[in-house]
C-alpha cells in the first residue's frame, strides 16, 4: 500500500484539535448533576419567560383593541405593543440601576437571601402573574392594558432576579480542578463553557417558546370551537403553559443543592458600553474595520428585533391571529439560531467580510419583501430567509471582530459588540411598533391596483431598506478583495466542494503563514528552540526550496528573470515543490513522531496564486491537496501584518513576488484571513505588528494546549505521578501506624480501667465480707453474751433455789 492509499487515522492530538473541543467542554458541564439541574431550570424557565412575553404581547393587543386606550384602531394597538416592549426594557434597566447593587450584597454567601429560594421565588411570582394575566380583560375591562403592562414589568424584574441568582450560583457548581500534580494539560476553560451554555440556552428559548405558543394556540383554537371562553381568550392556554413551565422550573430547583461560594460581580445589561476612555480612543481593530462590523451586526440584530416586535401587528394585517404571530416569531428567531450555528459552513471560501455584507443585504431584502407580499405562507418563508441571513451576519461579524483583535483585548471587544447589539435590539423592539403606529394604515390606489398595507408592513419595508445601505457601506469600506468582482467570488464560492483532508496520526505539524516580511523565520526559530527544550525532535523546514529539487524550483520561482512566468505554471511549480517536500521530508519526520515546523505551506499558494493572482483559490487548494495526499497541519499560525508595514522591514532587494504591487499583497493578506476565519480551531491569527517576543508568547500559549507530550515530559510526569503515589503511600502508612499506636494506647487504657474496676470491685467485696463477718461475730458475741446471761440467771436461780431449799 502506498502512503497515499493509507486510510487517514485521526490521532488523539488531532482529535483535541478538532472543531468540537469547545463543544465537548460544554457537554462535559451537563454531566455534572447539579449543573444539569440548574441548566434544565434555566431552559424551562427561559422558555417560560419568552412565552410569557409573547402571550403578554397578544393580551396587550386584545386589551388595547377592546378598551381603545392610546387612541383607537391600528395606532392604539401598535402603541400597546410598543408599550409592552418598553415596559420590559424599563424593568431591565431599572433593575440594573436600582436593585442590582443591594441584591449582590444580600445574596452574598452568608447573606440573608438564599439564591435557590430567590430563584424559586422569582418563578413563583411569574407563575402567579401568568395564571391571572388572561383574566384581567374580564375583571377590569377598562384597566386591562395597564394591568398587563404591570405584569410585563414585574415578570421582567422576576427574570432579572432569576438570572442574577443563577449567574452567581452556577460557577460554584463547576467541577473542582484536579488535585495538584494530577493535571496533564490545562483544563478546558470551564467558565467559558458555562458562558457558552448559558448563552445558547437563552438563544434557544425564544424559538422554543414560539413553537410552544404555536401548539398552544392551535389547541386553544380547537377548544375554542367548542368552548366560547377559549375562543375569546385565545392567548390563555399559552399563558397557562408558561405558568406550568415556571412550576416545572420550581420543582427542578427545589432539589438543587447550592454550595456557598464567592459571588461574582453581576453584570449590567449595558456593560461593555462604558469603557475606560483610552488616549487612542475605542479599539478599531487591526485594520480599523471593527466599528463598521459591529455596526452592521447591531443593525441586523435591531432589524430582526423590530420585525419580531411588529410581527403581531403584521400577522393581524395578514388576516391571521395568534397562530400566524407564533409562526412568524418561530420563523424569525429559529432561523436566526440556525444561521448562527451554521455560518461557518456557509460559502467557506468566500471572504468573510463580503459574506457579512451579503448576509446583511439579504436580511434587508427579505424584510422588505415581507412587508410587500400580502400572502401569509410567502411571508413566513421570507421570515425564515431574513432570520437565517441575520444569523449568518451576526456570527460572521463576531468571527471578524475576534480576528481583528488580539486575544487579550478580545473579551472586552466582544462585550462591547454584545452591548451595542443589545441596545439596538431594545431600540428595534420599541421603535418598530412605534414606527408602525406613526405610519398607521394606508391605502394606495393606482388605476385598478389597490395597495392596502398596515403600518407594520411599511415598517418592515423601511427597516429592510435601511439595511441595504448598511450592507453597501460594509462592502465598500471593509472589502478585502478589491479588484476582484463580487460576482466572480460568489460563483467560485458556490462551486465549493472540498475533498477530505486530515492531519497526520503521529507527530505534530505546525505551519507559519503570512505575507512577506511578517517575521515568520524569527518565530520559527524561537518556537523550534522552545519545543526542542521540551525534549521533542524538531524539524524546521520551509517552502519553497527545502529539498534538492525544491531548491532548483525555488530559484526558478523567485528569480526576477522569471518575470512573465504564467500564473498556472507558477502554481504548479509551487505544488511540485510541495509534493516533494511532503513526501521526502515532512511525512517521514511526522511518522517518526517529530514536531515539524514549516515556514509556509498550502495556504501560501491559496493566498498568493489564488487570491493574489487571477486563479481560483478552490482549484489551487485542490491541486495542493492532491500534491500532499491531503496532509493538513495540526495548527497554522497566521502572522497577520499590514503589507505597507511589512514592506518597511525588507532588508534585501525584493524578489519576484515581493515586487508585486500593493494591491496584490492586500489580496494575499485577505486570502490568508479568509482561510483562517473558515476554521478558527485550526488557525491562530496573531497581529505581527507587535514585538516578536509577544508573538512567541501568544503562539506558545496555544501550543501548550495542543502539543503532544515529549518522551521527556511523559517520563517526568510518570516520575511525578510515582512520587505522588509514593508520598500518598508513605502518608497512608504513617496514618496506619498512628492509628495502630492510638489503638494500642486505647487498649491499654481500657485494660488499666478494667483492672482498676476489678480492684475496686474486689475492695468493695472484701469490705462487704469484712462487714458481714463483723456482723456475724457481733451476733455470735451477742448470742454468747445472751447465753452467758441466761447461764448467769440460771445459776443465780439455782443458787437462790438451793438457798431456799437449805433455808
Ligand atoms: P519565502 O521563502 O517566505 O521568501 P523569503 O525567504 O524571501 O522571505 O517565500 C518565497 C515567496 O514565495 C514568497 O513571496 C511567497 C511565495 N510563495 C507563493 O507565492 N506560493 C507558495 O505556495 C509559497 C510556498 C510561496
Amino acid at each position: 500500500m502506498t502512503r497515499a492509499e493509507q486510510p487517514t487515522v485521526v490521532s488523539p492530538t488531532s482529535d483535541t484539535l478538532a472543531a468540537d473541543s469547545r463543544e465537548r467542554a460544554v457537554r462535559a458541564l451537563l454531566r455534572v448533576p447539579p449543573l444539569k439541574r440548574l441548566w434544565s431550570a434555566q431552559l424551562v424557565g427561559g422558555i417560560g419567560d419568552a412565552l410569557a412575553l409573547l402571550v403578554l404581547v397578544l393580551l396587550s393587543l386584545q386589551a388595547a383593541v377592546l378598551e381603545g386606550s392610546f387612541g383607537s384602531g391600528y395606532r392604539g394597538a401598535a402603541f400597546a405593543v410598543a408599550a409592552v416592549f418598553g415596559a420590559r426594557i424599563l424593568a431591565t434597566l431599572l433593575f440594573g440601576a436600582v436593585l442590582l447593587g443591594p441584591l449582590t450584597t444580600l445574596t452574598a454567601p452568608g447573606g440573608p437571601l438564599d439564591r435557590r429560594w430567590l430563584m424559586i421565588g422569582a418563578d413563583g411570582l411569574r407563575l402567579a402573574l401568568l395564571v391571572v394575566a388572561p383574566l384581567w380583560i374580564d375583571w377590569v375591562p377598562d384597566k386591562a392594558l395597564m394591568m398587563i403592562l404591570i405584569t410585563v414589568f414585574v415578570t421582567g424584574i422576576g427574570e432579572r432576579l432569576w438570572t442574577i441568582a443563577k449567574e452567581s450560583a452556577a460557577p460554584a457548581l463547576l467541577p473542582a480542578p484536579p488535585a495538584e500534580g494530577a493535571a496533564v494539560r490545562p483544563l478546558p476553560d470551564h467558565l467559558d463553557a458555562l458562558r457558552r451554555l448559558s448563552l445558547r440556552t437563552d438563544f434557544a428559548a425564544v424559538p422554543a417558546a414560539a413553537a410552544v405558543l404555536l401548539i398552544a394556540t392551535l389547541i386553544g383554537n380547537l377548544l375554542g370551537s367548542g368552548l366560547e371562553w377559549f375562543s375569546f381568550h385565545q392567548a390563555a392556554l399559552g399563558s397557562y403553559v408558561a405558568a406550568g413551565l415556571f412550576s416545572a422550573s420550581i420543582s427542578t430547583l427545589y432539589f438543587l443543592e447550592l454550595p456557598g461560594s464567592p459571588t461574582p460581580r453581576p453584570r449590567s445589561p449595558l456593560e461593555g458600553l462604558r469603557r475606560p476612555s483610552t488616549a487612542d480612543g475605542p479599539d478599531k481593530g487591526r485594520t480599523g474595520a471593527v466599528p463598521l462590523i459591529v455596526g452592521a451586526c447591531a443593525a441586523v440584530a435591531g432589524a430582526i428585533a423590530a420585525a419580531a416586535a411588529v410581527a403581531v401587528l403584521h400577522a393581524s394585517d395578514l388576516g391571521g391571529g395568534p397562530v400566524t404571530f407564533a409562526l412568524l416569531i418561530l420563523a424569525l428567531t429559529g432561523a436566526t439560531g440556525t444561521g448562527i450555528r451554521t455560518a461557518e459552513k456557509v460559502l467557506p471560501t468566500l471572504s468573510r467580510r463580503r459574506l457579512l455584507a451579503l448576509a446583511t443585504a439579504l436580511t434587508g431584502v427579505a424584510l422588505l419583501a415581507m412587508g410587500l407580499v400580502p400572502d401569509t405562507a410567502t411571508v413566513v418563508f421570507l421570515a425564515v430567509l431574513a432570520g437565517y441571513a441575520a444569523g449568518v451576519a451576526a456570527c460572521t461579524g463576531h468571527t471578524l471582530v475576534d480576528q481583528e483583535t488580539e486575544e487579550v483585548r478580545r473579551a472586552r471587544t466582544t462585550e462591547h459588540l454584545q452591548a451595542v447589539v443589545r441596545v439596538l435590539i431594545a431600540l428595534g423592539a420599541v421603535g418598530g411598533p412605534l414606527l408602525a403606529a406613526a405610519i398607521g394604515t394606508h391605502r394606495l390606489t393606482t388605476g385598478d391596483f389597490v395597495f392596502a398595507h398596515g403600518g407594520a408592513a411599511f415598517t418592515l419595508m423601511l427597516i429592510g431598506a435601511l439595511l441595504l445601505p448598511v450592507a453597501a457601506i460594509v462592502l465598500a469600506r471593509t472589502d478585502d478583495r478589491s479588484g476582484v468582482p463580487l460576482r466572480r467570488d460568489l460563483r467560485e464560492a458556490l462551486r465549493g466542494g472540498e475533498p477530505a483532508v486530515a492531519p497526520a496520526a503521529t507527530g505534530f505539524f505546525l505551519v507559519l503563514e503570512g505575507g512577506d516580511g511578517a517575521g515568520k523565520s524569527t518565530q520559527v526559530e524561537a518556537l523550534a528552540e522552545w519545543i526542542r527544550a521540551k525534549g521533542h525532535e524538531v524539524v524546521v523546514t520551509r517552502e519553497p526550496g527545502a529539498t534538492p529539487v525544491g531548491k532548483r524550483l525555488r530559484s526558478i520561482l523567485l528569480d526576477v528573470s522569471s518575470a512573465g512566468l504564467s500564473n498556472r505554471a507558477e502554481a504548479l511549480l509551487y505544488a511540485a515543490d510541495r509534493a516533494e517536500h511532503v513526501d521526502s521530508l515532512v511525512r517521514p519526520a511526522l511518522e517518526r513522531g517529530a514536531i515539524v515546523i514549516s515556514d509556509r505551506y498550502i495556504d501560501s499558494s491559496v493566498a498568493y496564486q489564488g487570491a493574489g493572482r487571477d486563479l481560483s483559490p478552490t482549484e489551487i487548494a485542490r491541486i495542493s491537496r492532491w500534491a500532499t495526499s491531503g496532509l493538513v497541519p495540526h495548527l497554522t499560525v497566521l502572522l497577520d501584518v499590514d503589507p505597507e508595514t511589512a514592506r518597511e522591514r525588507f532588508t534585501e532587494a525584493p524578489d519576484r513576488l515581493e515586487s508585486e504591487p500593493p494591491e496584490f499583497h492586500a489580496r494575499v493578506r485577505s486570502g490568508f484571513l479568509t482561510l483562517a476565519a473558515a476554521d478558527p480551531t485550526r488557525y491562530l491569527v496573531v497581529d505581527a505588528g507587535q514585538e516578536p517576543e509577544s508573538i512567541t508568547t501568544v503562539v506558545r500559549h496555544r501550543l501548550d494546549q495542543l502539543l503532544p507530550l515529549s518522551e521527556a515530559e511523559i517520563k517526568a510526569q510518570a516520575e511525578a505521578r510515582k512520587a505522588a503515589e509514593d508520598e500518598a503511600r508513605r502518608k497512608a502508612e504513617e496514618e496506619a501506624a498512628r492509628k495502630a499506636e492510638e489503638e494500642r494506647l486505647e487498649r491499654e487504657r481500657q485494660e488499666q480501667l478494667a483492672k482498676l474496676r476489678a480492684e475496686e470491685e474486689e475492695r468493695r467485696r472484701r469490705e462487704l465480707e469484712e462487714a458481714r463477718q463483723r456482723e456475724a461475730e457481733r451476733q455470735a458475741e451477742e448470742a454468747r453474751r445472751r447465753a452467758e446471761e441466761a447461764r448467769r440467771i440460771a445459776e443465780e436461780e439455782r443458787v437462790r433455789r438451793e438457798a431456799e431449799e437449805q433455808a
